[in-house]
Parts: C-alpha cells; sequence; structure tokens
C-alpha cells in the first residue's frame, strides 16, 4: 500500500482528534467563560445603581414608593413584582445607559469593505463601538449627564429596550455576540436592587461627604472609589422581628 491509500482515513482521523480536542477545550473553556462574565458585570453594575440612587435622593424616594405601593412593607420583594415594577426596571435601563460596564463592547472586525459616515472602512479593520459615547451623546438623550430613570417612561414613546435593537442603547451589545446572560443580568441586578433599597435604609460611611463617580477604564469600566455604605435601619416589619 502506498501512501495514498492511507492520506484520506489519516486526514479524517487527524480532523476528528483535532476537534474532540477543539471540543474538550471549548467545554472547558465555556463554564470559566461564563462564570468570569457573570459575576464582576452584575456586582459593578449593582455599585454603579446604588451610587446613583444615593446621589440622587428624589430618585431613591420615588422608587422607595413605588416598592411599598405594589409589595408592602410586610414581605420581600419577588421575581413576579418585577413586572409591576415600571420605575425600578426604568432606574436599571438608566444606569446601563449612564454607566454602560462594556464601554467599547467586545472588538470586532469587518468582513468586508463599507462606508460609514462618509468615512471607508476597509476590509479586515478592527473596530469598536463606543457605546459609552452614545448613551451619553447629548443630540440622542436630553441631559445625558443627569441620572433620570423618566426618560424611559414617557407616554407615546418608544422607549429603548436592552435586547441589541435599539441602537441608542447597547449595555448588552448587539447582533450575533450580544451577551448570552443578558436575561440573567438583568433579572440580578433588578431583584438585587430592589431587596437592598426596600428592606433597609442606607447610610454613607462616616466620613465620606459625598459619592465619587468617576470610573476607570479596563475590558469592564470599574468605579475608582467603590461605593462604601452602610445598612442604617430596616424597613420591613418581617426583618425588624
Ligand atoms: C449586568 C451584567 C452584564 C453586562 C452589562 C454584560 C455585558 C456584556 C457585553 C457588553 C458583552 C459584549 C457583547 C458584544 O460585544 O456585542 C458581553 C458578552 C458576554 N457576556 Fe455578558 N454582561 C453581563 C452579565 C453576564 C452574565 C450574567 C453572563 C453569564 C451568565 C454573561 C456572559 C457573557 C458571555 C459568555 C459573553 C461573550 C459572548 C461572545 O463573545 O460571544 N454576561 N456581556
Amino acid at each position: 500500500m502506498r501512501w495514498r491509500h492511507f492520506r484520506l482515513p489519516f486526514c479524517i482521523l487527524f480532523t476528528c482528534n483535532t476537534l474532540c480536542l477543539i471540543r474538550t477545550i471549548t467545554l472547558l473553556c465555556i463554564p470559566q467563560e461564563l462564570f468570569s462574565a457573570r459575576i464582576d458585570t452584575s456586582s459593578t453594575t449593582l455599585d454603579s445603581a446604588m451610587s446613583e440612587l444615593l446621589a440622587n435622593p428624589h430618585v431613591l424616594a420615588k422608587l422607595r414608593a413605588e416598592l411599598d405601593r405594589v409589595v408592602g412593607i410586610d414581605r420581600w420583594v419577588e421575581h413576579s413584582d418585577i413586572p409591576h415594577l415600571p420605575y425600578l426596571q426604568a432606574v436599571v435601563k438608566e444606569t446601563f445607559r449612564k454607566n454602560p460596564l462594556g464601554p467599547l463592547l467586545v472588538p470586532r472586525i469587518s468582513s468586508e469593505s463599507s462606508n460609514v459616515g462618509g468615512y471607508t472602512i476597509p476590509k479586515g479593520t478592527r473596530l469598536f463601538v463606543n457605546t459609552w459615547a452614545i448613551g451619553h451623546d447629548p443630540e440622542v438623550w436630553k441631559d445625558p449627564e443627569v441620572f433620570m430613570p423618566e426618560r424611559f417612561l414617557v407616554a407615546g414613546a418608544n422607549p429603548a429596550g436592552l435586547k441589541g435593537n435599539s441602537f441608542e442603547l447597547l449595555p448588552f451589545g448587539s447582533g450575533r455576540r450580544i451577551c448570552p446572560g443578558m436575561g440573567l443580568a438583568v433579572t440580578i441586578v433588578e431583584l438585587t436592587l430592589s431587596t437592598l433599597i426596600h428592606s433597609l435604609e442606607w447610610d454613607l460611611t462616616p466620613g465620606q461627604k459625598s459619592i465619587d463617580m468617576s470610573d476607570k477604564m479596563a475590558l469592564v469600566c470599574d468605579r475608582v472609589h467603590p461605593l462604601l455604605v452602610l445598612p442604617a435601619k430596616a424597613r420591613l416589619h418581617t426583618v425588624k422581628k
């Protein structure tokens, strides 16, 4: 037998082995990627949301009033309450707009040449989508530096969604690379934030006069000074006992 008689089976064997190896590596990487993408992102978003609420007491009071009206003060917030809490949902969306976690999303490479706004983008160009700039663009958002959840509740307006179809709000990216953990992430942030605000009153730590919202640039955009707060008083009857 000659080499050419072995060639095809060898190729198939080689390909199978390589695919198996890739599949094993992929299987090992997926949980690791899911864990690393999960933890930092949700906690940093919660940090931003709590900071914005404590820096804007009128928004905090409005959110608490909604929670007390819908949930009452005899029980904890439950997942089934969330659809009845539009102001909470608007607070979370406004947090994503003003403090996007991945300000430049994940880098892309253009698969073909194109023309965008008069600029030629050659095939193979590395591209970054600046969601931070979009979220702070005064031509898109009125008073973009103001934390104003009401902008998502204007009657008759088509409020921007989080699923990557509204290009003015892309906290989870868009298209085929959109964050696969989006549903889980929004649920974690909405439930945790509402529980923290509904069940406890919060004070800044002694010596802290105001909240510093400046952030530092990294793959995940983090705060320079993470929020430090102390639970001051329990609000729920069940917690007080
Ligand atoms: C508030 C929380 C989160 C935010 C703001 C967030 C945001 C993002 C963004 C902006 C991207 C890049 C998308 C793009 O470039 O189009 C991404 C990718 C990703 N996220 Fe999230 N994420 C969050 C939570 C999570 C959670 C909870 C998980 C998993 C359970 C997760 C898993 C992933 C994975 C695996 C990718 C990579 C997707 C790919 O490259 O194909 N994320 N996320």
